[in-house]
């Protein structure tokens, strides 16, 4: 029960943007700096340069979200541009990942589509992928439109699929072809649209990952969970699926160990490392998801 109203109440806060504003302006508080890589560029590629020595890839995620304007939509797009020169003039093995939301998605499609063709061209550019992550159902058809479009210039970005929606078998089948991150799915979402029960989302998981695997396109996996990481080699190795069409993908800062594992067991794996001043929303949904990270965000409030 109490983990219910923790998910709910982080999931809730998460959102608001008066708390995201503020955020802003205190720093890396409540233990946050465990799970966002600084608030520089030059941090968070020091923290890339020594995941990189240690055999994981990375992906860079600018963190923002909620953007209202269109000179607010023009920074985030510059801040891309500067991740991805930081990515290429330090040589280091690292994506970028972002958020349509950042760049306009909310007030104009095609300012947010022209934004996306700059960061997307400059990254083709430099051979660098950009993975566009999912938000919330309200973004998810244009989200998906916006990647048809970008797919007719360009095969250097994808995005993600979130197995708890029910189209989202509908989805991996129709994106057939394009590299696709797959993961359980983040946000609180309706019960007309998205599968509540936890062992059914695992099930259907599990599922569109095979679909994906099973179609030959390049996959990610983007899961903590040990459970579903087993299956999945198992399945690898009784469908003879070669380890260069996948890779598995954890969060910066969780399972550090279950990562090297994977590693050194020959398995791609890419840490998704966030960085930025506007931290509170990611942090928040990573306290949703799990109420033991609590303890460390606690210890993080009193230790400040
Ligand atoms: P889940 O949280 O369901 O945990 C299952 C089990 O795994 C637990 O019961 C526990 O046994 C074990 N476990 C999990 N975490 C552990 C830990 N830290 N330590 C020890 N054991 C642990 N979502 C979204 O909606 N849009 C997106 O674009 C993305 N992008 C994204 C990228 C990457 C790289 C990752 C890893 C995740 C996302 N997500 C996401 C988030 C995703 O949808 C999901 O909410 C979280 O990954 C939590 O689900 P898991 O599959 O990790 O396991």
């Amino acid at each position: 029960m109490i983990e219910v109203i923790s998910k709910k109440f982080f999931l809730r806060i998460s959102q608001s943007k008066k708390l995201n504003k503020a955020a802003r302006k205190w720093g890396l508080k409540f233990g946050a700096g465990q799970v966002v890589a600084g608030e520089t560029i030059d941090t968070a590629i020091a923290k890339v340069k020594e995941l990189n020595l240690k055999g994981l890839c990375c992906t860079l995620d600018h963190l923002g979200e909620f953007v209202s304007s269109k000179d607010e939509a023009k920074v985030a797009t510059d801040y891309c541009i500067q991740t991805l020169n930081a990515i290429k003039k330090s040589n280091v093995n690292c994506n970028l990942s972002l958020k349509l939301t950042q760049l306009g998605l909310d007030i104009d499609f095609d300012f947010c589509l022209e934004n996306m063709k700059i960061i997307v061209s400059k990254a083709k550019q430099y051979d660098i992928f950009v993975r566009i992550d999912m938000e919330n159902s309200s973004r998810n058809q244009i989200t998906l439109d916006l990647l048809k479009e970008l797919r007719k210039e360009y095969e250097n970005v994808g995005t993600v699929i979130q197995a708890y929606l029910f189209r989202s078998e509908q989805d991996v089948k129709e994106l057939s072809g394009i590299p696709l991150r797959l993961v359980k799915g983040a946000y609180k979402e309706p019960v007309h649209l998205a599968i509540q029960d936890i062992s059914e989302i695992d099930e259907n998981y599990l599922n569109i990952i095979k679909i994906h695997l099973l179609s030959g396109t390049y996959t990610a996996i983007a899961s903590h969970d040990h459970v579903i990481i087993n299956k999945i080699k198992e399945f690898i190795k009784q469908e003879n699926i070669p380890k260069s069409q996948f890779e598995f993908q954890m969060l910066y800062g969780f399972r550090n160990e279950l990562q090297l594992s994977l590693v050194s067991e020959g398995y791609k794996v890419r840490v998704y490392v966030p960085y930025g001043d506007d931290w509170f929303g990611y942090f928040m949904r990573r306290l949703a998801e799990r109420p033991q990270n609590v303890s460390f965000a606690l210890k993080g409030f009193f230790s400040k």
